[in-house]
């Protein structure tokens, strides 16, 4: 594989400026999404090295259920997904590059994904052509932090495509801990979702310090009139 040498601080000054603008994300992805792969499997990333989001996945949702695999980017959370046995799964990013990448790769000879969608998630804006509640479960790997994906956007996404019972599995990156909790805490509160668990894992490495993340499962309670 060729080794790609990683500006960390190239990376930092750019994430700095694209903070700003959740829109900005999609350019630098598209950007990178021909490296994307060797550059985070050099930064000990958390989808490449484990399959934790997936295994979590698994021992909370039956392996047949409809998936969508939120902020997919190149696959490796998909393939992740294929690994420990989800059969029916779907892809989303803002990122078509990524996406043409992750629609090149095949897990045991099919297609990681089965369809794609995308869309920017952001405070006023959902993923395009999901209707209320169509899917079973929802995955997201590596993109609800401070500049991609805010936590209570996610949340507030993913309770409406997920049907009742459903469940979340994702990375919150631990700088987002406060908000995360108490974003998780209202909306336990107003009885739209159940915490099963969140524990603390390695995100990345970055010049031997270990960033963390939760990798979090929520389920969505179902709404009684
Ligand atoms: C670090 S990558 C994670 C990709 C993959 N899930 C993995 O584990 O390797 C973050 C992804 O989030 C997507 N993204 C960033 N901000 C987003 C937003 N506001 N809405 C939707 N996708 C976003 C990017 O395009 C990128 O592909």
């Amino acid at each position: 594989m060729t080794k790609h040498k990683v500006d960390h601080d190239a990376i930092r000054e750019k994430m700095r400026h694209n903070g700003q603008d959740p829109e900005c994300w999609k350019e630098f992805y598209d950007d990178w999404a021909g490296k994307y792969d060797a550059v985070f499997e050099s930064v000990n990333w958390i989808t490449s090295k484990t399959c934790r989001i997936a295994e979590l996945m698994a021992k909370h949702v039956p392996l047949d259920n409809k998936v969508l695999d939120v902020a997919c980017g190149t696959g490796l959370s998909g393939e992740n997904l294929r690994k420990v046995g989800f059969t029916k799964v779907d892809g989303h990013d803002i990122s078509m590059t990524s996406i043409e990448v992750a629609k090149e790769k095949v897990y045991e000879g099919k297609p990681i994904y089965d369809n794609f969608k995308t869309g920017l998630i952001a405070a006023d804006k959902k993923i395009d052509d999901i209707p209320d509640h169509y899917y079973d479960s929802v995955t997201c790997s590596g993109a609800i932090n401070q500049d991609h994906i805010r936590v209570g956007d996610a949340l507030t996404e993913f309770h409406r495509i997920v049907k009742p019972n459903g469940y979340a599995v994702f990375t919150a990156k631990s700088h987002a801990e406060v908000p995360f909790l108490s974003t998780i805490e209202d909306m336990m509160q107003e009885k739209k979702i159940e915490l099963i668990s969140a524990e603390r894992q390695i995100y990345h490495t970055e010049g031997g310090f270990n960033h963390y993340c939760y990798c979090c499962v929520i389920k969505m309670v179902p709404v009684y009139n």
